[in-house]
């Protein structure tokens, strides 16, 4: 059986549409079954219905919290019985609430190798620390932002003339496949979060 999973996005969500290609492929262990953003105007929603998939905004903007909104996300995602969340792009800060509902079930894509360059800005902190390589990084969603375990994790040299645009481009070009090699191997059971840690299946 393949997993039921819903992706929350902020923005233009080309690594929810890697993830939405990925899970074409009959084998591939995840379905995606809806695509959830805190923003009316975000790119990826046309996108997804594009693809034919349930896309809906849950504006953060109309909800009087943060607990308010998480709470109306938490019911759309049961609703749409997901059984793993990933955030693609999901620029908001979750509540320790939210990530315990979901935790070892939602997973997170970053720009970087963590645990180095954490929070926004990552590829002018890679420039600025003078690292020759950099990346990306797929982990479960623990409450301390940009720290739980990694499942997963592509690295790239970091060219002479590198600017954080071009960081930024040649980066984004490795999330994709990155993120749908994570989502499969946590799907299919492969890897899993326990005490604090990526159990890897062998
Ligand atoms: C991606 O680069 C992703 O890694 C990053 O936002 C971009 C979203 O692009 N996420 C974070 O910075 C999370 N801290 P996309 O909407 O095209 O997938």
């Amino acid at each position: 059986m393949k997993k039921r999973v819903a992706i929350l996005i902020s923005g233009r969500g080309s690594n929810m549409g890697a993830l939405v290609a990925a899970a074409k492929a009959p084998d591939y262990p995840a379905a995606i079954v809806a695509i959830i953003a805190n923003k009316a105007d975000a790119g990826g929603l046309d996108t997804a219905r594009n693809e034919g998939i349930p896309a809906f905004a849950i504006p953060h903007r109309d909800y009087a919290s943060k607990r308010d909104h998480e709470i109306a996300i938490s019911a759309a995602l049961k609703a749409a019985g997901a059984e793993i969340v990933c955030l693609a792009g999901y620029m908001r800060i979750m509540s320790p609430e939210f990530v315990g509902e979901w935790e070892g079930r939602m997973l997170n894509i970053h720009p970087s190798l963590l645990p180095l360059f954490k929070g926004l800005h990552t590829h002018e902190q890679a420039l600025e620390a003078g690292v020759r390589v950099h990346g990306c990084t797929v982990h479960f969603v623990t409450a301390g932002m940009d720290e739980g375990p990694i499942i997963a994790q592509t690295a790239i040299r970091v060219d002479v003339d590198d600017t954080a645009e071009t960081l930024a481009q040649r980066v984004l070009s490795v999330e994709h496949a990155t993120y749908a090699e994570a989502l499969a191997l946590v799907a299919s059971g492969k890897a899993r979060m326990q005490g604090g840690r990526t159990i890897f299946a062998t």
